[in-house]
């Protein structure tokens, strides 16, 4: 047989297999879900077109509450239905409709969930592969499909594909979807931190419950918190009018001291004095998604960004040779959001002098430079007092006061919390706390064997001169912090 004919037979072959197939197609029921979808649209689903509306994955909870709103506004009694079948996660919605009268063989099967969280304790069932039959704005018949993340196969955020039989009816559904995604959106008003997902690459975003500090509790020298309080809070409380005059909202704030001396303490109090604006923390390798976290704090303002120890991002060169493309990003950012969006940029770093050419270059992007020292004999008094919360101090606090000089304000947390461990020790109950626990808990700290949790927690090394709280607030200040501990990124406390 030469090669003529073997041709000639395959494409017999061929033909006669066409045939066969086409026979059997023609002799069973088409499938329940291609009834279901066609009986829904009236019409042949391979001329549906499809339009698409895609997010990352932390957006998957807003985009169901925008499609669940849509749905409570157009169709009330709809309900979702899934798909079984081979391969179903390879193929969008359009395709897999358009096959299911065919060999593939698609069927109705269970809705695919997952949970997502709306806030600090609660959380959702969100679609993660699933279909529902509703009508457009023009009340045409539509189809929608929603995915979400399948790492297992490849797909990283979350969409919504709408089926329609014109493009119009298409596009109007989703941009009702959209409008009232942003309506409903979960992260309004939280308090949210931006993570990495390094195992793929990702950013997630989680709730925090809204911290609840009082003026008392924050410790720092006279005229420091209130003048942070008047430039963060005031402004916003003002936002109207300010803006009605033409003048422009946006501000950053810088915060900066050795560690340890209150500046995380400073926002977090920060987040309790502002209820209802939303707050986004950022720290470490998450800060990449500062483009994503700008355009929610302008979305979602009044907003507070915070981007915590910018200094360690600022010496990140790891992408670039002699700049630091991350901290580039990151002003890139904070310039990106107009004037008038009542947005605060509060960044906090133990090394201002690692920012200030940065800073310099580029005026208007930190209106507000404080210093957060340690705490001078005043201060040590107050958090000596702070933190011996509702025990009684029977005790003289001058000569605690005198040998904790240069010592941080979370020292002094340490301190007490030894100093009721002392007295258990000793009495088997906590009274009052007296001069012996104090000094037993501050030998404590001080033995040289403690040198490393001195070190962790940024007691100042004795030979360095350091701002006491002297200096005015005000930037940039110099010799800041010449060494600072290793550190491990931590979430608000
Ligand atoms: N000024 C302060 N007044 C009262 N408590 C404080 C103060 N500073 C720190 N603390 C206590 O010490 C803890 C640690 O301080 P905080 O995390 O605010 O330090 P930091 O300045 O942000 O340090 P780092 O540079 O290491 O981030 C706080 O959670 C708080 O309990
Ligand atoms: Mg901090």
């Amino acid at each position: 047989m030469d090669v003529a004919d073997a041709r000639s037979l395959a494409l017999a072959l061929k033909s006669l297999l066409q045939q066969a197939h086409h026979l059997v197609d023609e002799s069973q029921p088409p499938p329940e879900l291609y009834v279901k979808v066609s009986d829904h649209v009236g019409g042949r689903l391979r001329d549906l077109v499809s339009v698409t509306l895609a997010f990352p994955e932390w957006e998957h909870v807003n985009l169901q509450r925008g499609v669940d709103a849509y749905l409570a506004a157009h169709s009330p009694q709809a309900e979702w239905f899934g798909v079984s079948g081979h391969g179903r996660e390879h193929t969008d919605f359009m395709n897999l409709l358009a096959v299911s009268s065919r060999w593939e063989r698609y069927e109705i099967g269970a809705v695919d969930y997952r949970t997502a969280a709306t806030g600090p304790d609660e959380a959702v069932e969100v679609v993660t592969f699933g279909l529902v039959l509703t009508r457009a704005p023009d009340g045409a018949p539509i189809v929608l499909g929603m995915r979400g993340p399948a790492e297992m196969y490849g797909m990283e955020g979350c969409r919504v594909e709408i089926l329609a039989a014109s493009r119009s009816s298409a596009t109007a559904a989703r941009a009702e979807i959209e409008r009232l995604m942003r309506e409903h959106d979960v992260y309004r008003g939280q308090v949210l931190t931006f993570g990495f997902n390094e195992h793929r690459g990702n950013s997630v975003v989680s709730f925090f419950p809204r911290p609840a500090l009082r003026p008392q509790d924050v410790i720092l020298p006279e005229g420091v918190l209130e003048t942070v309080e008047r430039h963060v809070i005031g402004i916003a409380e003002h936002a109207e009018a300010l803006r009605a005059h033409g003048q422009h909202l946006k501000r950053g704030l810088l915060l900066h001291g050795p560690p340890g001396t209150g500046k995380t303490h400073t926002v977090r109090y920060l987040m309790s004095r502002l209820p209802g604006v939303t707050v986004i923390v950022m720290s470490g390798p998450a800060m990449q998604f500062i483009g994503q976290a700008a355009g929610l704090a302008r979305r979602l303002q009044p907003a507070v960004v915070v981007l915590e120890d910018v200094d360690l991002v600022a010496q990140d060169r790891s992408l670039m040779e002699d700049s630091s493309p991350l901290l580039f990003t990151l002003f890139d950012a904070m310039d990106g959001i107009g004037g008038d969006a009542d947005v605060t940029f509060v960044l906090t770093t133990n090394r201002p002098e690692v920012l200030e050419d940065a800073l310099a270059n580029r005026p208007g992007r930190i209106d507000l430079a404080v210093e957060v020292p340690r705490p001078d004999a005043e201060a040590r008094r107050a958090l000596l007092r702070l933190y011996s919360r509702d025990l009684e101090l029977r005790a003289d606090l001058e000569p605690i006061v005198a040998r904790t000089e240069g010592m941080t304000a979370s020292f002094f947390k340490e301190l007490l919390r030894r100093a009721v461990l002392v007295a258990l020790r000793e009495d088997g109950r906590v009274g009052a706390l007296t001069d012996g626990h104090l000094s037993a808990a501050l030998e404590e700290m001080m033995a040289s064997r403690e040198a490393l949790t001195r070190s962790l927690l940024g007691s100042a090394p004795g030979d360095e001169e350091e701002g006491q709280g002297e200096e005015p607030p005000g930037f940039p200040a110099p010799g800041i912090a010449a060494a600072r501990p290793g550190r491990v990124f931590l979430r608000p406390r």
